[in-house]
Order: structure tokens, then C-alpha cells, then sequence
């Protein structure tokens, strides 16, 4: 059935012997075993399932120092008995591929991507948590491992995929977003619109400044005229308008979220016209107020759609939307999940059964 992965006897036993434990959040809880797979002399080695293990790496290799990675992130669905589904994981191996791109790293064939997440999946079949908005979390990588100190692109690499039985990742339903109007998350001609680790390192002291402020996320503006919104730092941004749902149209310096893309889908579907365009943040603060903006959600594959409460400045300032029933999030949420957990029909083929 698999032309690429080969499975230990260790990795079965190690599966065999695995118990999924009653309670888990997310990312935690990891599977007992993993995938590995390395790049070198041009090409791709043996895909292999091992049991889960630490890695070993030579002090001066490449991601240690130049941060030469890159990651993606998806689920596989068995909730209620049925699947398990794979949603859209071609997209994540395109982006996958458009990051190694930018990066300078090897891109990796279809197949390969396609057989390590299903396989994980597959195998991993009896620890998918089976409540409504629970799931097994996929993370393939991929790091640098040439064990060199000089500034270079590395010529070899190792892909891997980690599997996590995950409850939803943010499980408040009152999140309040700090507008970032100090540092920036991607400039143009840098790297923002690739999934690579280094993104989100520079993201992190200001959602520590966030957390300290009593804020939860971190909305990001644009970096030269902080002015246009971009995006949060795990996920994308949209915002119902007069009725009609708006997102930031995408730049370089946004990523290109897959669950975006199906939202932007399945709000034509319902009949909601939607607004591709660059969003400035003093405007959308007046419609908040004015009333005319009715909600502003944030979406992600681990987070699916998740209601923005407030939109705050650093001295305190709060733009409310508690007002709101987030009725627009909620009907694509629903519908985005029905879909993904196999309970909605799956009108645009986005779910891969595995048999
Ligand atoms: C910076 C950023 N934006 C948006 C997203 C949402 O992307 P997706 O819907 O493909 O998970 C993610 C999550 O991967 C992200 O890290």
C-alpha cells in the first residue's frame, strides 16, 4: 500500500504499547512514534517509521546557528467513528515546498509528503481523539543538518513528522488581540510568507508583551507604515463589514492560510459576498465603533475560527465587539468543521478518506 514508508517492528510495538492518555491539550501529548527522512548527495533517502526518540545532531549544525527550518501544520480528522480524513494535505506540501524554496532547502517530492502524513495518521489511527473540534495534530519539518559554522546554505537535511492527539488550541471564547504598532512580524522581501521558524521567533516577545499587557494575541500591521493589517502570529484575520466578510488581501508578507482559503470559499457558498483588499487598521477601529464592523475573527488550522472580543492599544484603549454573537463565525466555523470531521458533505473534494 506504501511505495515509500518503510515501518520498524520497534515502531508497531512502541504503537502496540501506547496508551492515549483521558486528557490532553494541545501539542502535548505526542505519538510513540515518528517519521524520518533525509536529504543528502542530491537526493531523498528511505522514508522510516521509528519508534519516537531524541535526535542527535553535531553541535555546528546548520538550524542551530542560521535557523535554516521550516514546518507545517495539519490534522487528521476521526471524530464520532468516521474517517480518518486528511484535509487538503496537497496544499500543505505546495507550502511546504514554497518554504524550502525561500529558505534554500531541498524541496521534497509529493509522494514522500503525502505517504509521511498519511502514514502518521494511518498508523496512529487508534490515538485521534474523537470529540467535535479534537483531532491528531500533524507537524511535518524539516532542519538544516550540515555540521559547518560558516554562513552558507546547508546541502543536506532531515524531514520528520510528529503526530499529536490535540484538543483545540485556544479554547477561551473571549480573546482580546493587541494591535502591535511597535515591532513587526515581515517586511517586504523577507520571509514572512514562508512557514519558517524564524517568523515566529521575532514573534514572540511581543506576544510576551501582549501576555503582560493581559492581551491573549497579537494583530500585525504592516511593516513600513504599520498602517495595513496583515495578521496574527499563528493565524489570519477577517472582519464581517455591513454584512460583507473582508480579510487583508495577501502580500509577501502574509501568510497564505489554507483554512483562509476554504473560509473565503465556504462564505461564497452561503451567499455572503467577500472582500479581498489591504485593511487599514484606523478605519476598521471606526467601524468597530460606528457599530457598521460586527465581528473580527482569526482562523488557523490548529485554532479553526476563534472570535476576536477585543482589539486593544498598548495604554489600554479597547475596541469592543462583545456586543456581537459572532453569528457570521460561528456558521463558518460549523460549516468548516462538519466538513473537515466528515458530518458536512464534502461539496469541494477537500477530504481524503484513509482506508
Ligand atoms: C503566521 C500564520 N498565519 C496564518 C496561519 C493559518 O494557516 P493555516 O490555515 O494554513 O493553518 C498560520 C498557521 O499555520 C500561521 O502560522
Amino acid at each position: 500500500m506504501y511505495k515509500h514508508l518503510q515501518t520498524s517492528p520497534e515502531a508497531i510495538l512502541a504503537i502496540e504499547n501506547f496508551n492515549l492518555p483521558s486528557s490532553f491539550d494541545f501539542g502535548k501529548v505526542i505519538c510513540p512514534v515518528m517519521i524520518v527522512c533525509d536529504f543528502k548527495n542530491g537526493e531523498w533517502g528511505a522514508l522510516n517509521m521509528i519508534p519516537y526518540q531524541t535526535i542527535s545532531l553535531d553541535p555546528t549544525c546548520k538550524v542551530f546557528h542560521y535557523g535554516q527550518e521550516i514546518f507545517e501544520g495539519m490534522k487528521a480528522y476521526g471524530v464520532e467513528d468516521k474517517g480518518p480524513f486528511l484535509f487538503r494535505p496537497e496544499e500543505n506540501w505546495s507550502r511546504f515546498n514554497l518554504s524550502a524554496e525561500r529558505m534554500g532547502m531541498a524541496e521534497i517530492p509529493k509522494d514522500i509528503f503525502i505517504e509521511a502524513v498519511s502514514g502518521m495518521a494511518d498508523y496512529n489511527r487508534d490515538f485521534i481523539p474523537n470529540n467535535i473540534g479534537e483531532s491528531l495534530y500533524l507537524r511535518p519539518f524539516m532542519i538544516a543538518t550540515d555540521n559547518h559554522l560558516g554562513i552558507r546554505p546547508s546541502i543536506t537535511f532531515k524531514f520528520m513528522v510528529l503526530a499529536s492527539p490535540s484538543a483545540e488550541y485556544i479554547t477561551s471564547d473571549y480573546v482580546k488581540v493587541h494591535i502591535q504598532r511597535e515591532y513587526a512580524r515581515a517586511c517586504p522581501g523577507g520571509t514572512g510568507r514562508a512557514k519558517t521558524g524564524g517568523n515566529y521567533a521575532g514573534s514572540l516577545k511581543a506576544s510576551m508583551e501582549a501576555n503582560k499587557l493581559g492581551f491573549h494575541q497579537t494583530l500585525w500591521l504592516d511593516a513600513l507604515h504599520k498602517e495595513s493589517i496583515e495578521e496574527l502570529s499563528g493565524m489570519n484575520f477577517f472582519a464581517v463589514i455591513d454584512g460583507v466578510v473582508h480579510t487583508p488581501k495577501l502580500t509577501e508578507t502574509i501568510l497564505d492560510g489554507i483554512t483562509r482559503r476554504c473560509l473565503i470559499k465556504i462564505a461564497q457558498n452561503l451567499g455572503y459576498e467577500i472582500k479581498e483588499s489591504h485593511m487599514k487598521i484606523s478605519e476598521l477601529l471606526k467601524q468597530i465603533e460606528d457599530k457598521s464592523c460586527t465581528e473580527c475573527f482569526m482562523c488557523g488550522t490548529a485554532s479553526i475560527i476563534v472570535p476576536i472580543a477585543e482589539l486593544c492599544e498598548t495604554d489600554g484603549t479597547s475596541y469592543s465587539l462583545t456586543y456581537s454573537k459572532g453569528q457570521v463565525a460561528k456558521q463558518l466555523r460549523e460549516t468548516l468543521l462538519g466538513i473537515q470531521e466528515g458530518r458536512l458533505e464534502d461539496t469541494e473534494a477537500w477530504v481524503t478518506t484513509l482506508l
